[in-house]
Formats: structure tokens, sequence, C-alpha cells
């Protein structure tokens, strides 16, 4: 996730503008940031690694000439965050230039052909390929407008984008396009803004036209002209007049950023899913020779290792062992050796605990792989291979989208090495990878069916003074995460089992009314014995909630409150989709309650100590 923003105006230069439009979309990324304006047909460009006030102190990112400009604030995907790699990216002439938001997913295919072009790349990103495909278009028909280079360019790109273009050969206009990242363009008097959300540009104009994906505008000042993309069609939509205060434009209309970002999931999954074959297929070679494999994280993230675990196990008969980050030390720091594997996963990338046991395994010669959200954290550098989960920053205390990030990867990862070992039929693969593919509309359809039962759930059961959470397999990590929501978010003390554990002592605190929440997937092996332990747990008075696949009238007629989630999920993709039930859970028990979820007490989002 990065932030664009382009302005165009008549009144003055346009750098303190895109400057402080950018410090509102900060959120979005913070790793480098830069800004181009062109005056006098001279292009004028400032870049540069850091967040944006380091980067200002260093450069005055207010003093750049020009009337037109487009600036960019970055969170790493291609390309670690160097100077080299913050936006803008220029053609070969230095008169084309873009930022972007999203991914390329073609654009190794691409450059090698601009390569054999003659065509010279500074960066390592896959944005750079757009000011040279535009370029080129220009160079093959020199008759063709800037808005049309961007429409011939844009036909060739595949993956995500909201990008912004200029080009100091007609410094009048801003050609800006959306594919999967969110583009929003601002109408004011003397000035024509794009944003990648309407924050950037509330203060300066409440008029917003939405652009859809497939959607290209040209912008003058105080006017814009949309067309469809495939067909160069042009499209009227009139301005929108927003009354959002800033405050509820930063979090985009949310209450609170955990929400936003439970909301913004499918998302985040699209992304996630996209062009990582170079960096799985390294991986899972790594993987592949291991002799044994420690996955090691805190929190969430080992939540995420955990349900790993079984992946591996299922798909590629890799057995592998979580661990607890705090624990590894104790628990293998004397037996870990050269032969040993470390998959480290952190979103942060900073945790004490996390970076302890990695220096730990590199001592001893171990091999250290990574898998996290914040690409040139100490993680990626300290890792001999990285995996970048491309969730974006997460503002909310809780992690939420980047749980689910990590365990597409991971699934990815899965998949991949068993691809390798050719342990699983190619139908039961293709399978799977046409179900990971479609887990986006999966929760997106959770979201929109089961959130208002949800809310009315934690209604009900607001006083509750503890819960238990049971699930068998892979979703015991899907258990233990949704206690761990539910603890940190609403002050629930609650306890986690496998389901087949809590008849080993934790059923005697069960009485008339504990609630205790089952998260039941329907394919498998766990299903049956599931529908035993919920009986177990009903016959000592305990109240069911159960997360159930939708139709499965069995576990329904056992419950007290369900939540379904679609049809068809695959066991062992299952923790993805069933735990958003549960982190919208512990969201509105904490709202019910009072509790600001963003910020829960005694809480850091990153852990920098042990
Ligand atoms: C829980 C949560 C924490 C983190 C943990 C590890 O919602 O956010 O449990 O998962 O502190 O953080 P990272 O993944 O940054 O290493």
């Amino acid at each position: 996730m990065c932030g664009i923003f382009g302005c165009i105006t008549t009144n003055g230069d346009a750098a303190p503008t895109i400057h402080a439009s950018l410090k509102r979309l900060e959120y979005r990324g913070y790793d480098s940031v830069g800004i181009a304006t062109i005056n006098n047909g001279e292009v004028f460009i400032k870049k540069d690694q850091g967040k944006i006030d380091e980067v200002h102190k260093l450069l005055n990112l207010d003093d750049l000439q020009g009337n037109i400009g487009i600036g960019h604030t970055r969170w790493a995907t291609h390309g670690a965050p160097l100077k080299i790699n913050a936006h803008p990216h220029t053609d070969c002439t230095g008169q084309i230039i873009a930022v972007h938001n999203g991914i390329i997913e073609n654009y190794a295919e691409l450059k090698t052909e601009l390569e054999n072009r003659g065509h010279t790349f500074q960066s390592r990103t896959d944005t750079e390929v757009i000011p040279h495909l535009i370029e080129e278009a220009l160079k093959q028909n020199p008759t063709l407008t800037l808005t049309q280079a961007v429409v011939e360019t844009i036909k060739k790109l595949c993956g995500s984008y909201a990008l912004a273009v200029i080009s100091s050969k007609e410094p009048d206009k801003i050609v800006c396009a959306r594919n999967e990242s969110p583009l929003v363009i601002g109408v004011a008097q003397d000035a024509t803004y794009c944003a990648s959300d309407l924050t950037a540009f509330l203060p300066m104009t409440n008029q917003a036209v939405m652009i859809n994906d497939g959607e290209l505008v040209t912008l003058t000042p105080g006017a814009y002209e949309i067309i469809r993309i495939q067909d160069g069609a042009p499209v009227t939509r009139k301005p929108k007049t927003i009354d959002w205060t800033p405050e509820m434009a930063v979090k985009q209309g949310y209450p609170h950023f955990m929400i936003k970002e439970i909301h913004e999931q499918p998302d985040t999954l699209r992304n996630t899913l996209r062009a990582q074959e170079h960096y799985l297929e390294l991986l899972s070679t790594f993987l592949d020779r291991a002799t044994e494999v420690f996955l090691v994280a805190c929190g969430t993230s080992y939540h995420a290792c955990l349900a790993a675990s079984y992946m591996f196990s299922k798909l590629a008969f890799l057995p592998t062992y979580p661990v607890y980050a705090s624990e590894f030390i104790e628990q293998h720091g004397k037996s870990v050796n050269i032969d040993s594997t470390i998959l480290a996963v952190s979103q942060s990338g900073e945790t004490a605990d996390t970076l302890g046991a990695v220096t730990c395994s590199q001592q001893r010669a171990a091999t250290v792989l990574g898998l996290t959200n914040t690409v040139g954290s100490t993680l990626t550098r300290v890792s001999r291979v990285y995996l970048g989960q491309q969730s974006g920053p997460e503002i909310g205390v809780a992690a939420t989208k980047t749980f689910t990030s990590q365990l597409s990867v991971l699934a990815q990862l899965a998949l991949k090495l068993s691809t390798k070992r050719g342990k699983v039929s190619q139908d039961e693969m293709d399978y799977l990878a046409e179900k990971l593919d479609k887990l986006p509309e999966t929760v997106e359809a959770i979201i929109l069916s089961q959130e208002d039962k949800i809310k009315q759930l934690a209604k009900k059961y607001r006083d509750a003074k503890i819960f238990f959470f049971l699930g068998r397999g892979v979703n015991t990590a899907t258990a233990y995460e949704g206690r761990l929501k539910l603890m940190e978010i609403a002050y629930v003390p609650s306890i986690a089992f496998p389901a087949g554990e809590s008849k080993h002592g934790p059923i005697s605190l069960i009485e008339h009314g504990f609630p205790v929440v089952f998260i039941c997937p329907r394919d498998g092996q766990t299903h049956k014995t599931l529908i035993g332990n919920i009986q177990e747990m009903k016959a000592r008075g305990a109240s069911i909630i159960s997360i159930i696949e939708e139709d499965d009238e069995e576990i329904k007629a056992l419950s007290d409150d369900y939540v379904e989630v679609p049809k068809g999920i695959p066991e062992v993709l299952s923790p993805i989709p069933f735990v958003i039930p549960l982190q919208l859970f512990a969201y509105y028990m904490a709202v019910e309650k009072g509790i600001n979820p963003d910020m829960p007490r005694n809480l850091a989002k990153s852990v920098t100590v042990k």
C-alpha cells in the first residue's frame, strides 16, 4: 500500500500542497517519499528514503517550482526502501514521470522487453516500466497524446494500479488511472487533485469524484475528463459533496482503524496473492532442502505459524515446529545448528523476541528465512531470503489484516513446496489454488452477510466474564487467535484449546451459560469429532456459539448462536475465512463495552523489548 497524489492549480506552486497532502496519506506507507513538478518545460524531482518529515528536513519538499506535480509516499513491495526505488520514476529522457500504488505482476517480462529495445532502468521497482512503456508508445507513434499513450501502456499491464503521470511535453495535464487500487479526484475552483483517498485533499475541497476500476482521467485546472480504458467511451460523473470531518476521513468513515482494517481484508488478500512467484520459489527451495524447520514468531504471527505447520504437513509432508520466539532460545538454543532452518514471521519485522531467536540461530550457523509486512525492517536485513506479505501499514494495535495475509502467503508457500515435492495430486493442487484465489470474495461475503449478526451477538454476550474458543486441526490456530483478539481488545479473559484437549481438564470450568465458541469447517476429518465435543459441552450447560459453513444443519441444531461462512472451503485454508467472524466479534465486544479497540491498554504495535 502506498499513497499517490497529483495537483494541477492556477494558484501558485503545487509542491507545498502535494507535500501537505502526502502527510495526510502517510498512514498508507512511510518508507520513502518523492515529489515531481514541471515548470516552463523543466522537470524538478526531489525524493529520498525515510519518513516525509525527515526527507523534508533534508530536501525541503515545498521548494519545487511549477503549478503541476505528482507525489508519492511509499510502502515497499518491489525493491528495498532506498532513494533509487522511491517514486516518482521517469522514462529514459526524464520527460515522462509517474507515481504508482499497486503491483504490476508482469513487470519482469515488460522490463526485459523494454531493455531489449534499449531502455535503461534506474530502480528495482515494478513501477518504472510505466514511464518507459509510455515513452515507447510515443516513440512508436509520435502523434499520440499523453492520454492515448497512457491508455496504450495500461493495456499492457497486468496487476493492480492507481497511477498518475505527467509529461514536460504536455505540462498542462495529469493523466491518472485505476485498477484495483483506490483513486479519487478532488475538484476545487482553481485546482484539480487526484489521490489514493480523499483525506489527502479534504482541507482544499469537499467535492470528490470516485474513480472505478478500468477508468482513466485527464485532469486540467478545475476540470476532469473520465474515459473507460477498454473502449475509450467517455464517462459522465458529477462530484459528490463529502461531509466527513478530517478524523473521519483518515479512517475513511469508519469509527476505528481496527474495523477499517478488518474491512480491508478482501483487498489485502488480493494483494498478497500477487507476484511473489520468484521469492516463493526461492523460499520453498530452502524449505525443501531443510533437515529441520522451526517456525518462529510471537502473538498473532505465532498463530499464523501454528496454522502453517498444519499446511506444510498436509500439503508438502514437511514436518515443522512452531515455536514462540520468546521461548526459542531456552527450548532450542543449544540444539539449533547448521542443518536447521528458521522461518521467522513478524508483521513489523522488529519484534525483539523474534529477532533474538534469529540472532541465536545465525550464531549457530542456521539458515534464517523471513516473512514480514515491513520491507526494510531488521528482519528483512538479517534474513537469507524474505517474503513481503504486502498488507500495507496496520494502524490498529491488534493484528487483523496482517494475520490473514500471513496465512495466505504461508498457504501459497505450502502449495509451492507441495508442487516441488509432488506429494499431492495435480487435481487437488489446482482445486486448492482456485479456492485460495477465491478467498478475497469469500471474506467479502462474510463481512457483508454476517457483520450485523455479529454485532447482535456482541450485545447478547457483552457481560460474559469468560469465553472458551475451541477448534481442531489447523483451526486450533484460529481458536487461539479468536481468544487473543477478544482478550486484548475487549479485556475478556478467554481460554483456547484444541477441542480434543478440553475434556482433559478445562471442561471442569463449564457451568450453565458458559459461552464456548467452536470453529467448525465442514471439509476434512474434524467435523464429526467436533460434533462430539460440542455435545459434551452442551450436556454441561454451555452456550454454544459456532462458526459454521452455510447449511450445516447438524451443528446449527446444537448451537445457541451461529455465524455462517460460505460453503466449500477446504479445511487447510479455512483459518483465513473462519477468523473473520472472530475479529468482528472481538471488535464489537470492545465497542459494546466502551473500550477503544485501536488503543488497548498496556500494548504497543511493535514490541521491541524482550
Ligand atoms: C496481536 C498482536 C501481537 C503481535 C505480536 C508480534 O493482535 O498484534 O500479538 O502479533 O506482538 O508482532 P510482529 O508480528 O510484528 O512480530
